[in-house]
């Protein structure tokens, strides 16, 4: 009964439309002058990603290793999407992620955010904040873009799987183009020093690695235990029965279509693509990512 009286209760898909050449959606432009206009202090620390990229991993990495140790009482009481705001959206269940990001009490703020490279507010380049960005590869991004799409009655309606598949080659789904966002932020790399660019494949593949390299960047020093605990703490697993970081507390997600912490995969994408969609999908990222540098690993 109570999940039908949600259901009645939800708001209708909203529409994509073009915002500044970017596929969006009212809940991503609603509060534009403020997000534009967002202050951002020099400590604060900017998570940047297309989404399903895995943005809530590297989050609640970021939150352990700067409050796991002093503000432990936060991690078992506070979700995630409310200690990490996700700046331009305006969720109509919380407040706006300007509102969030701007009461943060925690110092340094961790702010997350999906805009690309070019529609990030001007303060964060003259604070020069630290930016971490994480991508995934195409295909498993645009899976599990589909999955998010599919059961979170905020986004715009997916369609088949098919269907999904050429609005995401065609950069027709909220942020666009994957191909320009992923290569927009590579190329900021090489004249902004303090941006981090990850690879999901990579965390997966060399967890520890990867947690000692973005610390060197944070210019944080955590013992080998606290490091121990933060690699356990993000486990898949662990991360998908926590409540505070599984999102079972957003009323707009129907996990019974599929959960947020749905598979957590490199090379899931084999179970969705077809021979022929994988030929065009090639065929089409080969003529779209020119840069020999920016490389993904797929799982194959
Ligand atoms: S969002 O809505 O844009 O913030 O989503 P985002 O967090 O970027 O991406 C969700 C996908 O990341 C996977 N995920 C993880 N994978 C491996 N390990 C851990 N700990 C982890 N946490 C989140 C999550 O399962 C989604 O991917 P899929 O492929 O759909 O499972």
């Amino acid at each position: 009964m109570c999940d039908y009286q949600l259901k009645m209760d939800l708001p209708p898909r909203p529409e994509l439309f073009d915002f500044h050449g970017i596929s969006m959606t009212k809940y991503v432009t609603a509060t534009w002058e403020r997000v534009q206009n967002f202050k951002a202090r020099p400590d604060d620390v900017l998570i940047a990603t297309f989404p399903k990229a895995g943005t809530t991993w590297i989050s609640y990495i970021l939150d352990l290793l700067y409050f796991g140790q002093t503000s432990a009482d936060r991690l078992t009481s506070i979700p995630i999407n409310k200690r990490v705001p996700y700046l331009e959206t305006t969720d109509v269940y919380i407040d706006t992620g300007v509102d969030l990001a701007e009461n943060l009490p925690s110092s340094p703020r961790i702010i997350k955010t999906h805009l690309p490279v070019q529609l990030i507010p001007k303060s964060f380049w003259e604070q020069t904040c630290k930016i971490v960005y994480v991508a995934r590869n195409a295909k498993d991004n645009a899976v599990s873009y589909f999955h998010f799409d599919s059961m979170a009655s905020i986004e715009p309606e997916p369609g088949d799987w098919n269907s999904f598949l050429c609005k995401f080659m065609n950069g027709k789904v909220i942020y666009g183009s994957w191909y320009d966002h992923v290569n927009g932020w590579w190329k900021k790399k090489q004249t902004y020093p303090n941006l981090h660019y990850m690879f999901y494949e990579d965390i997966t593949e060399d967890g520890a690695g990867e947690l000692d390299k973005l610390c060197f960047f944070l210019g944080l020093s955590p013992s080998a235990e606290e490091k121990k605990q933060v690699l356990g703490e993000v486990q898949f697993d662990k991360m998908k029965n926590n409540k505070m970081v599984n999102y079972s507390t957003s009323p707009w997600m129907d996990f019974k279509i599929s959960p947020f912490m749905r598979k957590g995969k490199v090379g899931d994408w084999k179970n969705h693509f077809t021979v022929a969609q994988n030929e065009e999908f090639d065929e089409d990222y080969k003529r779209k990512m020119k840069d020999p540098s920016l490389h993904f690993l797929t799982g194959v």
